[in-house]
């Protein structure tokens, strides 16, 4: 009999992969956010009530998900599940399906895995990314776990390009791929890694919704690189620069806004993340083959570079996604009034979802009916998010951005200067950190002014009434 492999081997990526595929076998559907976080809260030994706050939502809310989800996990595999007994069956479940060879390899690597029980009744769409991964050489090594599957992709075209240009032709080696929520970065970012799976010799994607400390994150990518990490952070830094000066790889680490604080100007790192201001910028610095993206709703410093052409450090802000192909399959009807639609919520594809859905619900898909009210509506789920959005800026910010929303016409800085009561530095710091937000932009015309995104701006005009002064 083959012996157990050990149980440190399981780790919580590969523990949402795997709870992530029963799920779909089962519902049709992945988990979702709230989802995610109570499989690897419960799977960390965390409260309700620690989940609760990392994901911005009540305790409640998270007992009833998992709640939920025990049920469900417990129908799946024909046992008891809860909370207190999560870790330790799932581990045995997970680990008797390892134990029957089920788990494929990349270059011995089994970080990748899928037990062909499960896999066997995958949607051909997962089916063909299996064999697109089992039919690479051998000496390519990839862990893609927490990387979303893309479904569609439509338009940003010129973006790919750029991205390609950069990593290829530039040999750009920090790239920063920017925007606000729901633009479309991370889509953007995987579909150009599913085009140039074969182009790294290794590829890892982490994403620091849940932030760690920068030498935990290391001691995961070395681990990941099959290196025992050394002593000391130093010295487990430049075993990595060893490995990405060895090998062609590509980093991508999603959801970098989580390292910086809230209430204070953009970019600026919690105190517990400072560590990967040095990291960044040994990235870039340091000479070696390899590439990292970061992926981030908030710009900081590091990612800026006065000459692109000079160093090897690439921002690319995603700008609205005006491409009518973005509502099909959607049911919304008035073919010809979609690109107006569009236009309105500022090509974001999360807001044009959320309000598709309430045309369908209360215009029957009308759209042309929906844009005939004249309105811009901000659904609850928007709402939702910019408060939190708007809780996150700091206060110099919120002023501005109070300001700002009286006027549907852009702003002179001069203008802002005199109706609200903020020092030249408190002012211009505040603008430049709502532009690294991407809520304000700046318009040239024969003067510079500054313009609200219009969809924030509808929603602190009917949201945040109560702080106007
Ligand atoms: N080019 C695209 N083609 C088709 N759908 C897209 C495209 N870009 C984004 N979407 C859709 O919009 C949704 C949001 O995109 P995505 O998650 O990439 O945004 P994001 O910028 O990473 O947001 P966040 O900062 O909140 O993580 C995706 O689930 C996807 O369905
Ligand atoms: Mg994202």
């Amino acid at each position: 009999m083959k012996p157990l492999p050990s149980v440190a081997f399981v780790n919580v990526s590969q523990l949402l992969q795997f709870v992530d595929r029963l799920v779909v076998e089962r519902t049709g559907k992945h988990l979702d956010d709230v989802q995610r976080a109570v499989v690897e809260g419960t799977w960390e030994r965390q409260t309700y009530d620690d989940i609760a706050q990392k994901c911005y939502v009540t305790k409640n809310h998270v007992g009833d998900v998992g709640a939920e989800l025990w049920q469900l996990l417990s129908e799946i595999l024909g046992e008891d599940i809860k909370k207190t007994n999560f870790r330790s069956s799932l581990e045995r479940v997970y680990i008797e399906s390892s134990d029957n060879s089920n788990i494929y390899h990349i270059n011995g690597s089994n970080n990748n895995f899928c037990p062909t029980q499960i896999s066997n009744q995958l949607s051909p769409r997962n089916k063909l990314y299996e064999t697109d991964i089992n039919t690479q050489s051998t000496s390519h090594y990839r862990d893609l776990t927490v990387a979303p599957q893309i479904i569609n992709f439509y338009a940003r075209q010129s973006e790919i390009q750029t991205l390609s240009n950069s990593i290829s032709n530039d040999n750009t080696r920090l790239i920063s791929v920017l925007g606000l929520s729901g633009i479309g970065k991370t889509t953007l970012v995987k579909r150009f890694v599913d085009l140039n799976l074969q182009e790294f010799e290794l590829m890892i994607w982490r994403s620091l919704r849940f932030p760690k400390p920068l030498e935990l994150f290391v001691n995961d990518l070395l681990n990941s690189c099959k290196q025992e990490a050394k002593e000391t952070l130093d010295d487990k830094l430049k075993q990595l620069l060893d490995v990405l000066t060895d090998k062609k790889c590509l980093i991508i680490l999603d959801d970098v806004h989580n390292i910086f604080a809230t209430t204070q100007l953009a970019g600026q790192y919690q105190t517990e993340y400072q560590d990967y201001q040095n990291f960044f910028t040994m990235m870039a610095e340091v000479e070696h083959q390899s590439h990292v993206i970061l992926i981030s709703q908030e710009q900081c410093a590091e990612m800026e570079c006065l000459d692109e052409e000079l160093y090897p450090i690439k921002c690319l802000d995603l700008s609205d996604l005006d491409d009518v192909a973005i509502l099909k399959g959607t049911g919304l009807k008035n073919e010809d009034s979609w690109l107006k639609l569009i236009n309105l919520y500022e090509g974001n594809p999360v807001y044009l979802k959320s309000i598709a859905i309430l045309i369908k619900k209360i215009f029957d898909g009308e759209v042309a009916e929906f844009l005939g009210d004249n309105s811009l509506i901000i659904t609850k789920d928007m709402q939702y998010n910019f408060h939190q959005l708007f809780k996150r800026i700091s206060p110099i910010e919120q002023q501005l951005v109070l300001e700002l929303s009286k006027f549907d016409q852009p702003v002179s800085r001069e203008y802002l200067k005199q109706s609200l009561d903020l020092s030249s530095m408190d002012l211009i710091n505040g603008l430049q950190s709502l532009q690294q937000r991407y809520l304000v932009r700046k318009i040239k015309e024969d003067k510079i002014l500054f313009k609200l995104s219009s969809v924030f701006q509808e929603y602190v005009k009917n949201c945040c009434l109560n702080l106007q002064p």
